[in-house]
């Protein structure tokens, strides 16, 4: 979320020291409807598959063509319960599918390695859920397989493409904040039951699935930050890191305090500090909703956001599609880069609190 990745600043007004803007920036995001279709297959039938096909259906001219499962049954079922054309028996028999575009991967976090490469050795661009692995090597693999062969390839963070955060881009850009010295974001959900979120087998734990976010937000707002310090609490019956809570900092002294829980809902909010203002991102802050900037001498400036939650998932798939289009190979707002320092930092975190980084299945 660094200036130089972010939309030319709008409305935002003058840097530090400047005249104060009237209002936030309004978002700089396409025309939903208006964004070139491409065909989309579908790879994994879970959870955030059907809401990622809901969205990409009620809100954009994106088609979803194919889906594909270990079991025919099950592929067929959600073809069927989602209007797709082809449902495929095999993850292999989908991305070999001719009359696909891109493939969304969306499977368990220790299958993407696996099932991101099948598709980019099929020539495919993907998309793959977040993490993009936990492993930083594993990660590494994938970036380098999909620079090799020159294939798209993108971390769905969806966060990054709302347009709540392109406002967060543009008042970062225009200086209002002076300058940030502190990040902080938070996420809790209580998950403890959750088929797959908890399980170690399964990459399960509070980083992953949504400490995750907290890590990235503070990694996109200070790119460069370490981790100092974590801590993590073990869940007596999973043996996964349940909550954690960690400090990252530089030798300026910048910080950032991020924590996650899948043992209780918290608050979920997040905000950036800067010397002359501090943007807050009332909860849940990964998900829509809206921006505030608070200055120095209390007064605020607000843009309003409706907490759409997922069906909103399709500002991603818009900016694959805007991609693909114009021949990139990666994205601006979540370069691969970035996803690689994330699952870096993702990993230091877990080395700190004693908890060692599953590789991913092999390819
Ligand atoms: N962006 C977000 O807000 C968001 C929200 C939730 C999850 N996620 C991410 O999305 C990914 C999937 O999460 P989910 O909650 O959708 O998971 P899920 O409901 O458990 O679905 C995972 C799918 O993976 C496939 N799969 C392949 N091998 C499997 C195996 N050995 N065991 C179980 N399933 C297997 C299954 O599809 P088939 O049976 O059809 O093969 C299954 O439906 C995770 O990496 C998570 O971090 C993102």
């Amino acid at each position: 979320m660094s200036p130089a990745t972010g939309p030319t600043p709008a409305a935002a007004g003058p840097g530090p020291g400047g005249a104060r803007p009237e209002r936030l920036p309004d978002p700089v995001v396409p025309d939903p409807r208006a964004v070139p279709a491409k065909r989309w297959a579908i790879l994994g039938t879970g959870w955030i598959a059907a809401r990622f096909v809901e969205a990409l259906q009620a809100s954009t001219s994106q088609p979803v063509v194919a889906v594909g499962s270990r079991s025919l049954g099950r592929a067929a079922e959600f073809a069927a319960e989602h209007g797709i054309a082809r449902a495929h028996g095999s993850y292999e028999e989908l991305v070999a599918d001719g009359d696909v575009d891109v493939v969304y991967i969306a499977t368990g976090h220790l299958d993407h390695l696996a099932h991101a490469t099948l598709a980019i050795l099929a020539g495919k661009p993907v998309l793959v859920e977040k993490p993009m692995t936990p492993h930083p090597a594993d990660t590494r693999a994938l970036v380098e397989l999909a620079r090799e062969r020159g294939v798209f390839a993108m971390e769905a963070v969806w966060t990054l493409a709302l347009p709540r955060y392109s406002i967060v881009r543009q008042v970062l850009a225009s200086g209002m904040l002076g300058e940030v010295v502190a990040v902080s974001a938070n996420l809790g959900e209580r998950l403890v039951d959750h088929h797959r979120a908890m399980d170690p087998v399964q990459g399960g734990g509070a980083m992953n699935d949504i400490g995750s976010y907290t890590i990235m937000f503070a990694n996109e707002v200070l790119p460069g930050l370490r981790v100092v310090s974590a801590h993590g609490q073990r869940h007596p019956e999973h043996g996964s890191i349940g909550q954690f809570a960690a400090v990252l900092a530089d030798e300026r002294g910048r910080l950032a305090t991020v924590s996650a829980s899948m043992l209780a809902d918290t608050p979920t909010t997040a905000y950036i500090a800067g010397t002359a203002a501090t943007l807050s991102l009332p909860a849940p802050f990964y998900q829509p909703g809206p921006v505030v900037v608070r200055f120095h001498d209390g007064s605020e400036l607000r843009a309003e956001g409706a907490a759409l939650a997922h069906t909103q998932l399709f500002w991603e798939a818009l900016e694959v599609a805007r991609c693909l289009d114009a021949g990139l190979t990666e994205s601006p707002l979540r370069p691969l880069d970035q996803t690689l320092a994330t699952v870096a930092l993702m990993a230091e975190a877990r080395e700190r609190m004693g908890d060692p980084v599953t590789r991913a299945s092999a390819p």
